[in-house]
């Protein structure tokens, strides 16, 4: 593998082009390599390494009906979170990506970092199983927009479709 470099700032002048590097750059990464966990600890890695304003970054995955703590970076979280609870389990339910402009109006919303403000959670879907989510939280409010829906959900159909699962 060879060194991933961060973004230049020409790369990161706009969101779209931003996410259009990051899928080239993730999918140089996932390339060769098809073990599940490091390619989620790689993503994780990644997205935290190039995403601006954001506190946490990484994977829950199902495990005998719920969400485990998997591969993330950012400050140690919650592990077991049920299906339907919180933000991630209520995008594993909904098979669904959940954006949270204000995580405090979110009923239910599982504080894992009294730093959060706003949140993403993208489903990790292979077929019709739900094997986790990705999960990103950020210090600033309405953080994430469809831009990063739609970068997001294609980093997450790389992931899959680039591992063995
Ligand atoms: N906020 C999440 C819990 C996980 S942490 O943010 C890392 C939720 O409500 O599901």
């Amino acid at each position: 593998m060879q060194p991933i470099s961060p973004a230049s700032d020409a790369e990161r002048q706009d969101p779209a082009s931003h996410y259009a590097w990051l899928r080239q750059t993730h999918l140089a990464l996932l390339h060769g390599e098809r073990d599940w966990i490091a390619n989620l600890a790689n993503t994780a890695a990644l997205l935290w390494q190039e995403l601006r304003d954001i506190n946490w970054a990484g994977f829950y995955l199902m495990k005998n009906g719920e969400l485990v703590l998997g591969p993330f970076q950012g400050k140690p979280a919650c592990v077991r979170i049920a299906l339907g609870k919180g933000v991630c389990g209520t995008a594993a339910q909904r098979r669904r990506t959940v954006i949270v402009p204000n995580v405090h109006e979110f009923a239910g919303h599982i504080a894992c970092d009294t730093a959060s403000n706003s949140e993403i959670v993208v489903p990790l879907l292979k077929d019709d199983r739900i094997l986790g989510v990705l999960d990103i939280d950020s210090p600033r409010l309405a953080r994430f927009d469809e831009i990063d829906r739609a970068g997001l959900e294609a980093m997450a159909s790389a992931l899959v479709a680039g591992s063995a699962v």
